[in-house]
């Protein structure tokens, strides 16, 4: 698929990094069909592609997405959900193994939030704004949020958001675990691009590894994790990348990796 020819998104590389970028301004990026296949398409074809170590994600100044489209959702039923399996798709994007980052300004609502969450960590700017609305549309988050909001904030928090529909600053966000940083809206891609820069010059098997194996944090018990981490840790010996990685320290220069 050619880069520019997204209807809902636009996909542009700066050296290894791909990043996407929501653009449905008139609906405030609300995820339609449409949005789920664009950004899983170009996310797919960039997470394959060796010359990418890292995803950003990233919505407008005002919105990084106020939720799943509620106007192309309200008329279904519940059959009709069920047999298309609504919004499951988005798996895809969630289980991809290049380190994705999210960065969000402005709302990032019902679907807008548990699409942050699903990447594998999120940068906010000081205007991003977080919350679960979906009770005060008569439904519960559907994209995951009830199980990734309480892992990331815990069970006061996420029950006080999901219940209430109360919506959660950056600042909050941070001090809660749900975002890693917090800077001022007009550093938010800079700094994107720094992180994600950072991540893409580090081995890319070393770096899918690590990701793969903090995510089994959430989704084991702790000694399942502790072994398959260090399955994954032993496993990694055999790549190029750890050679270099380690002769380069011993040698006292800049490792040079190849990815592989
Ligand atoms: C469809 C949406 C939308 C959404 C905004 N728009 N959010 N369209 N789905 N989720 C549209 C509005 O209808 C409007 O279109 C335009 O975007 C601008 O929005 P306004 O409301 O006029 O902007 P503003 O007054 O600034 O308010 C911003 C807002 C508000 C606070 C973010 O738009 C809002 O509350 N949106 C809904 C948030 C929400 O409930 N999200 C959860 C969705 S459910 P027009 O044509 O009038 O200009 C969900 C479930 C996930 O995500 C599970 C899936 C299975």
């Amino acid at each position: 698929m050619n880069e520019n020819s997204y209807e809902t998104i636009e996909v542009r590389r700066e050296g290894r990094v791909g990043v996407i970028t929501l653009n449905r301004p008139k609906a405030l990026n609300a995820l339609n069909e449409q949005t789920m296949q664009d950004v899983v398409a170009a996310a797919t074809e960039l997470d394959r592609d060796s010359g990418i170590g890292a995803l950003i994600l990233a919505g407008s100044e005002k919105a990084f997405a106020a939720g799943a489209d509620i106007k192309e959702m309200s008329g279904k039923s519940a059959s009709d959900m069920y047999h298309e399996d609504f919004f499951a798709g988005w798996d895809a994007f969630a289980r991809l193994r290049t380190p994705k980052i999210a960065a969000v300004a402005g709302y990032a609502l019902g679907g807008g939030c548990e699409l942050a969450m699903m990447c594998d960590l999120i940068l906010a700017a000081d205007t991003a704004v977080f919350g679960q609305p979906e009770i005060a549309l008569g439904v519960i988050p559907g994209m995951g949020g009830t199980q990734r909001l309480t892992r990331a904030v815990g069970k006061a928090k996420a029950m006080d958001m999901i219940l209430t529909g109360r919506q959660m600053r950056a600042e909050e966000a941070e001090r809660s675990g749900l975002v890693s940083r917090v800077v001022a809206a007009d550093e938010l891609m800079d700094t994107a691009l720094e992180v994600a820069g950072k991540i893409a010059e580090m081995s890319k098997p070393a770096a899918q590894h690590a990701v793969e194996t903090v995510n089994a944090a959430y989704e084991s018990g702790l000694w399942a994790g502790v072994q398959h981490e260090r399955r994954v840790f032993h496993g990694l010996f055999s790549t190029a990348d750890q050679k270099e990685g380690m002769s380069a320290f011993a040698e006292k220069r800049t490792a040079r990796f190849s990815h592989e």
